[in-house]
C-alpha cells in the first residue's frame, strides 16, 4: 500500500480512521498535524483504548495516538533494520519539517513468500560436478547418494529407499509395488493435497475419504475404524503441514484388519513420531522434494519401503519394469519415474543443511507464537507430547465468523501488508472429481478447519523482523474487525 493509504489527519474522526484501517494492509495508520508533520501511529488497539477511557467514534483521531518509532528518511540501513525488528509494524520516513515521505516495513521491500528455496550450501558445487562430469541424467552417483543419506536419516539400508520424480509418482508407485490396485478400498483423510487421493484412483483403487482430527488437522483413528470394510486394503495417513499423525491407532487398527499403511509424508521430511522418523513407520511412506518443501530438488521425491522385496519390485517399475538382469527385457508394465543425477545432487546439498532447516522452522514456530499465542479466535498448530512437528507450514484456524469476514477477505487484507498466505486445503470431499468417494459419511471437522485455515510464511530463510511484522498484521487485523462489529461500522 501507498503511504497515502496509510496516512490520516490527527483531527478526521475515529470512525474515519476505523474505517481506513478496515480496507486491509498492515492495520496501522500514520497521523499527521495540521501542517502535515507526524504525530504518532494509530491502531485498533489504540483506538479501542481511547474508546475504554470516554471517546467515542466522533472524537478526533488524535486522541488515539500512540508517538512511536519514525524515522529520518535518510537513516542508514542499520537504524532501519534496528527499528523494523523492535516492533511489529510499520516505520513511518521523516523529511527534515517531520512530514512524512515514505515508511518501511519488513514486507516493503519484498512480499513476504509463503515458501522459498534456500540454496545456500553446496548445491551449486554439486550440480556443476554433473555438468561437468556429464552424469545429468539418472544414471549418476548423486542418486544413489541422496538414497543412501534419505536411508540414514530414516534408519533403513539404501536398497530400501528409491528417489523418484516427485512426491505424486512416489505415492503412486508405492500403491503399485504393494500391489493395491482395482477391487482395493484405501483410507486417506479429507483435508490433503489432490495428489494422495489422485494416486489411489490412477492405480485403479477407489478411495475412502474420512474425517480428520480437530487437534493433529491429520486423519482421525475413529474415522478409520468406521470406514473399514472387507475391501479395505490400505490405510493412507497424511503427516499434514509436518505434523505427525497418530500412528499408534492407526497401526493397531491395520494390524487388527491386515491392512497395508502407507504414509503420504511428502510434507514431513524430519518429523518424527516418537521415536521414528515419519516416512518409515508404516510399510511405505512417501516424500516430496518439491521447491516449497523442507529439503528440496526443484521436483523430486521418494519412497521408503519397510521391506527389500517391495523396494526392489518398485526400483524395477521406476524404470519400466524393467528386468535389472537383463536390458530391454520387461517384466512388468513400468514406468519412467526417475530422479536426475542433477536433481539428487540437489538433493544431497540440501539434506546436508537438513537439521538446521528443521532447527529454523520449530524457531519460526516458537516466534509466530510469541505473537499470535493468547489471542481469541486463533488456533495455532498442535504441539503434541512425543511428537516432533517440523512445522513445515506453520498453519493457523481462526474464527473468521467472530471477524464478521471470510478466510478468503482477510489473506485479501494481509496480501494487501505484504504478506503472501495460502489456504488450508478444501475438504476433498467438496470437490466434483472426488465427490463419488465420500459415500454418506460427514466431514465436520475438515470443512471447519478448512473454512478457518491459513498457511503463514515458513520459509527457512525468514527473518525474526518479518514473522514478528507477520504475527503483529494479524493480531491487529483481528482486534480491528471485533472492534468494529463491536460499534457497530461493520
Ligand atoms: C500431502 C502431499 N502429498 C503429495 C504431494 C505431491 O508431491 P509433488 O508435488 O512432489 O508431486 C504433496 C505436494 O505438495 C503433498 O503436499
Amino acid at each position: 500500500m501507498g503511504l497515502a493509504d496509510l496516512t490520516i489527519g490527527e483531527d478526521s474522526s475515529l470512525r474515519a480512521a476505523l474505517s481506513q484501517l478496515d480496507r486491509g494492509g498492515p492495520a496501522q495508520l500514520i497521523t499527521v498535524d495540521a501542517k502535515g508533520r507526524y504525530s504518532g501511529l494509530i491502531d485498533g488497539g489504540t483506538i479501542e483504548a481511547a474508546i475504554a477511557a470516554g471517546h467515542n467514534l466522533d472524537s478526533p483521531a488524535s486522541v488515539a495516538v500512540r508517538p512511536d518509532g519514525a524515522l529520518a528518511a535518510d537513516a542508514d540501513e542499520t537504524s532501519l533494520r534496528r527499528q523494523m525488528s523492535r516492533g511489529s509494524g510499520i516505520v513511518p520516513l521523516l523529511d527534515a519539517d517531520q512530514r512524512p515521505v515514505d515508511y518501511a516495513s519488513p514486507a516493503r521491500a519484498r512480499r513476504i513468500p509463503v515458501a522459498e528455496p534456500s540454496l545456500s550450501g553446496n548445491e551449486l558445487k554439486y550440480v556443476t560436478e554433473c555438468i561437468e562430469t556429464r552424469w545429468i541424467s539418472s544414471q549418476g552417483p548423486f542418486v544413489r547418494r541422496f538414497e543412501a543419506e534419505i536411508g540414514k536419516r530414516l534408519g533403513l539400508p539404501a536398497e530400501q529407499v528409491l528417489a523418484v520424480s516427485n512426491g505424486t509418482v512416489a505415492l503412486h508407485l508405492a500403491l503399485v509395488a504393494l500391489g493395491i490396485g482395482p477391487g482395493d478400498e484405501v483410507i486417506l483423510p479429507d483435508l490433503t493435497f489432490a495428489a494422495t487421493i489422485n494416486t489411489v484412483i490412477q492405480a485403479g483403487a477407489t478411495p475412502v475419504i474420512v474425517d480428520v482430527d480437530r487437534v493433529s488437522l491429520n486423519i482421525d483413528p475413529a474415522a478409520v475404524a468406521a470406514a473399514i470394510t472387507a475391501r479395505t486394503k490400505a490405510i493412507m495417513p497424511v503427516h499434514l503441514y509436518g505434523q505427525p499423525a497418530e500412528m499408534d491407532a492407526l497401526l493397531a487398527l491395520a494390524a487388527r484388519h491386515k491392512l497395508l499403511v502407507i504414509e503420504d509424508a511428502a510434507e514431513a521430511m524430519g518429523s518424527r513420531y516418537k521415536d521414528r522418523p515419519c516416512g518409515a513407520i508404516g510399510d511405505a511412506g512417501t516424500f516430496s522434494f518439491f521447491s516449497n518443501k523442507l529439503i528440496t530438488t526443484g521436483e523430486g521425491g521418494a519412497i521408503a519401503f519397510r521391506d527389500a522385496r517391495s523396494a526392489q519390485r518398485a526400483r524395477m517399475l521406476r524404470d519400466h519394469g524393467m528386468d535389472p538382469a537383463k536390458r530391454y527385457w520387461h517384466l512388468e508394465v513400468g514406468f519412467n519415474y526417475r530422479l536426475t543425477n542433477m536433481q539428487a545432487a540437489l538433493g544431497c546439498a540440501q539434506i546436508e543443511q537438513l537439521d538446521r532447516f528443521l532447527e529454523r522452522k520449530i524457531e519460526i514456530a516458537g516466534q509466530y507464537g510469541e505473537t499470535l499465542g493468547g489471542i481469541d479466535g486463533v488456533a495455532l498448530p498442535a504441539n503434541l507430547p512425543g511428537l516432533l512437528n517440523s512445522y513445515w507450514a506453520y498453519s493457523i484456524v481462526m474464527d473468521f465468523a467472530a471477524l464478521g469476514i471470510s478466510r478468503d477477505e482477510f489473506a485479501v487484507r494481509l496480501d494487501k501488508a505484504g504478506i503472501e498466505t495460502r489456504p488450508l486445503f478444501y475438504p476433498l470431499h467438496e470437490m466434483p472429481p472426488y465427490r463419488p468417494y465420500a459415500g454418506n459419511r460427514a466431514y465436520p471437522t475438515t470443512t471447519a478447519l478448512s473454512r478457518g485455515g491459513l498457511s503463514l510464511p515458513s520459509a527457512v530463510t525468514l527473518s525474526a523482523a518479518e514473522t514478528r511484522y507477520i504475527g503483529g498484521v494479524i493480531a491487529r487485523q483481528a482486534q480491528l474487525r471485533r472492534l468494529v462489529q463491536r460499534v457497530g461500522l461493520a
